[in-house]
């Protein structure tokens, strides 16, 4: 069973994804932290976006893996915990640029692929119902205003001592949505068979709740063949 979230920056996919793999214990696939993780990988060996044979290189030399604990998901970069640094300012600002790149999309998407092989699966980002797991059961489009997601993101930034303002989010945001909806290859759409979910009214607790309805009705139908 696949359960597939895509949607723009801050519309609470992670934390919605989280909590439900954690309800229903299944794993917790976070393919933006992959992007997130390559292009802190790029920032650190200092590489130009344009030597596509140099990211080619350090792509092959790179390993991305997660561990899943009570209540965190870490992400580990070639054996370092990279969790808080690929939330940085720095990688969120270039991770849209990074992620149009088709060559990395190449690189990252069988990673995700083998992650889920023989699992159940909760799985967000951009084109996890379109690319990475079309066949996915159960396929979410979660949306918010956008004055929702920039406060969210905000929220999310301060918690986390990162010194940025309400102005400064809501343009980071603008800007990758263009990006990451606008590219040519797997761009941010909604896949025609997914449920489209509006979180601008939801509490946390609604939107996790009502994607548990969606998936349990569902895996009943599935299980009636
Ligand atoms: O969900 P996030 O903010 O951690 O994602 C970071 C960036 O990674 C996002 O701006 C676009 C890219 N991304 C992508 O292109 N495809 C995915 N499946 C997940 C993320």
């Amino acid at each position: 069973m696949i359960i597939a979230i895509d949607g723009p920056a801050g519309s609470g996919k992670s934390t919605t994804a989280k909590a439900i793999a954690h309800k229903l214990g299944l794993k917790f696939i976070d393919t933006g932290a992959m992007y997130r993780a390559i292009t802190l990988k790029f920032i650190q060996s200092d590489v130009d976006l344009s030597d596509i044979d140099k990211l080619k290189k350090i792509l092959g030399e790179t390993r991305i893996d997660f561990k899943e604990s009570e209540d965190q998901l870490s992400v580990y970069m070639d054996g370092v915990d990279v969790t808080e640094s690929i939330r940085s300012k720095e990688v969120t600002e270039l991770v849209s640029q990074v992620s149009v790149i088709p060559e990395v999309r190449n690189a990252l998407v069988p990673v995700q692929r083998k992650l889920a092989e023989g699992e159940d699966v909760v799985a967000e980002g951009r084109d996890i119902g379109t690319v990475v797991f079309p066949e996915a059961e159960l396929k979410i489009f979660m949306v918010a205003s956008e004055t929702e997601r920039a406060k969210r993101r905000l929220k999310e930034m301060q918690e986390k001592r990162i010194k940025i303002d309400y102005e400064e989010v809501q343009e980071s945001i603008k800007m990758r949505d263009t990006i990451d909806s606008t590219r040519v290859h797997s761009p941010l759409t909604k896949a025609p068979d997914a449920v489209e979910v509006d979180t601008t009214n939801l509490t946390f607790e609604e939107q996790v709740n009502l994607i548990i309805t969606l998936y349990k009705s569902r895996a009943a139908v599935n299980f009636k063949g």
